[in-house]
């Protein structure tokens, strides 16, 4: 593996590897010197909190460490440099780059252009692989298999990146997904079709209260990508998991990239339910395995 670009390049036994790989750097996240001496460059051209933040911590657990932007106007973005360009130099001065970035298609852009390891880390409505690397840790620390699991899949499933990419790497697994959304929001056609080839189950449900799940993995209304405020304004708010959803969700565990806005009350935080603040500190051992990978590492 030389980048990490598209979940779509991973087949089961790569995700698989990386999964169990996260296992072992479990055993270091207390610091180690794996990565000493290499350094990370984050180049986030969009906000973020937990995927930035986590590779940060993954890179200097790994005994490495890190430079970069979290604000692209404060780099020579603002000048009107261009992805490719901005690349090019972080390479000069870094082992491997992460990328956040509005655009589709922007970490496949720079990992044409790098010579070193590109690591996406969000490119538009497209993909988020390490988001979904993480989640699938989550899941399979939590309930012990992917196989055999009802998965509902709900929220903004049109320009949420991390169900596209979730969506695809459960088709390796004998699951079935439920998908529910906002009118309007529903999965890409294109996903859908392509799960369908590869024979995954899946079902669109209308309420709420059709989901029989064993995980339910809830999005945000992603506002920022719309491109009209009124079609937002339409459907923000229209879904919230309340301790009353937990009588029909029984003990399924809820997961969530997070950030969250309003979809799961703050109440659920402490159920046996909840999984979202572990699925973020899953991100540490998976983005640590990740990284120690691409620069050569070998458990
Ligand atoms: C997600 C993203 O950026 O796509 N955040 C994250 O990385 N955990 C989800 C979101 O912003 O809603």
């Amino acid at each position: 593996m030389q980048d990490v670009i598209s979940i779509k390049d991973f087949d089961r036994a790569d995700i698989e590897k990386v999964l169990e790989n996260a296992k072992i750097m479990e055993g270091y996240t207390k610091g180690t010197g794996i990565l000493e001496a290499k350094i990370l460059a984050t180049l986030f051209f969009e906000p973020s909190t937990r995927t930035r933040l986590s590779f940060e911590s993954a890179m200097n657990r790994l005994g490495g460490t890190v430079i970069g932007f979290s604000e692209s106007g404060s780099s020579s973005v603002a000048k009107g440099e261009t992805l490719q360009d901005t690349v090019r130099i972080a390479e000069q001065y870094a082992d491997i780059i992460v990328v956040r970035h509005p655009r589709d298609g922007a970490a496949r852009l720079a990992a044409e252009v790098a010579q070193v390891p590109i690591i996406n880390a969000g490119d538009g409505v497209n993909q988020h692989p390490t988001q979904t690397l993480l989640d699938l840790y989550t899941i399979k620390k939590a309930l012990n298999t992917i196989d055999g699991l009802r998965i509902g899949l709900m929220g903004d499933l049109k320009y949420g990146r991390t169900v596209h990419s979730l969506a695809y790497a459960l088709s390796w697994y004998d699951v079935a997904l439920q998908f529910l959304s906002p009118p309007g929001l529903e999965m890409p056609v294109h996903i859908r079709e392509d799960l369908t080839e590869k024979e995954i189950s899946f079902q669109q449900v209308e309420e709420l209260e059709d989901l029989k799940v064993d995980v339910l993995y809830v999005t945000r209304i992603q506002k920022e990508r719309f491109p009209d405020v009124e079609e937002y304004e339409k459907v923000k708010g229209s879904y919230q998991i309340t301790k009353e959803s937990l009588e029909f969700l029984g003990g399924a565990k809820i997961l969530h990239p997070l950030p969250r806005v309003d979809e799961i009350d703050p109440e659920i935080d402490s159920t046996h339910n909840a999984l979202y603040f572990q699925q973020a500190g899953s991100g540490i051992p998976v983005r640590m395995a990740l990284l120690a990978s691409l620069l050569g590492w070998e458990p």
